[in-house]
């Protein structure tokens, strides 16, 4: 699954930092931290016909990675509700859109890790871009298991939604490289820990399993499809996973902003047999759907 350039993406205009610029003049200083070290947080938002799904929840996750980094001199919630409100309106954005929403630690005097070379507080980047969910959900995506293993809290926590993604990316390389559409990572100890940029649960048995959120991005939709099972009495155990239980399981799918709920329909060459219909998914993605407007976060029209 390779994402084309959208047409409609080419006029759009992006909030750097201290407001809104035309695409082409969108750009962020070769200080900026983000530029020398990966070093800034960031969400993926997705509005659908009726505001911003889920808001707070990334923005306390946002929060959290930024105080894991002990950033300083970070911007309130409310102005980087406005700034995300500002650029949709800006950009008549109000279904079918993705946020990519960066928060830097800002401009440094001279290039250098150390963050007492930032003083003057946090960058901001909201970049909305027309762009349904990527993967094809009707006919599930196929999946390799990657050579490169996620982090563990050992090197770099997966609770931090930060921007070193090399490890996610050298996997989706991999994933290039094998003709399919993402990469499984294992943990350090072998278990599954998530695709490149989605979350993973099987179903066995009518039973949904996940993996602990120990070396995983504990995902916004991940946590929402674990509220829906307990909603709707369907057992859901979080377990350590081996690549023996993935082949074996009747389903396979990921979750994540980016494709929503997305089966895996082959994994490392394994067809996962219950195919794309399977009554369980359909009744969290019914469910899923269905909650949609109840979490979304009215954009503010003037
Ligand atoms: C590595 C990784 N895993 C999982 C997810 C899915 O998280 P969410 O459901 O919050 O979009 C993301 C999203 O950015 C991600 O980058």
């Amino acid at each position: 699954m390779l994402q084309l350039f959208n047409d409609k993406n080419k006029d759009i205009t992006v909030y750097v930092n201290d407001g809104l610029y035309p695409r082409s003049e969108a750009k962020i200083s070769v200080f900026d931290s983000v530029v020398q070290g990966g070093d800034a947080v960031w969400e993926g938002l997705r509005v659908y016909d009726g505001g911003v799904f889920m808001l707070d929840r990334h923005l306390d996750r946002l929060y959290n990675s930024a105080h894991a980094l002990a950033f300083n001199n970070v911007p309130m919630r409310d102005a980087v509700k406005q700034a995300v409100f500002k650029t949709l309106v800006s950009n008549k954005m109000y279904h079918d859109t993705h946020v990519r929403l960066t928060l830097t630690r800002g401009d440094k005097i001279t290039s250098g890790m150390d963050p007492r070379l930032n003083q003057s507080g946090c960058g901001l980047i909201v970049l909305a871009e027309w762009k349904p969910p990527v993967y094809d959900n009707d006919h599930g995506i196929k999946v390799i298991t990657s050579t490169i293993r996620r982090n563990s809290p050992m090197c770099l926590d997966s609770k931090i939604h930060h921007n070193n993604l090399l490890n996610n990316i050298q996997a989706k390389i991999q994933a290039n490289f094998a003709n399919v559409d993402a990469a499984l990572m294992l943990d350090i100890y072998g278990f599954a820990s998530e695709l490149h940029g989605t979350n993973i649960f099987t179903i066995k048995d009518n039973i949904v399993y996940t993996p602990h959120a120990d070396a995983c991005l504990p995902g916004i939709t991940r946590g929402l499809v674990i509220e829906i099972c307990k909603e709707e009495n369907i057992e859901i155990i979080e377990k350590n996973l081996s690549l023996t239980e993935l082949y074996a399981a009747d389903l396979m799918f990921c979750s994540g902003t980016m494709g929503e709920l997305t089966p895996v329909v082959e994994l490392d060459g394994r067809i996962i047999s219950g195919g794309t219909r399977h009554t369980l998914l359909n009744q969290i993605r019914t469910k899923f759907v269905n909650k949609i407007l109840e979490h979304c976060e009215k954009i503010p029209i003037s």
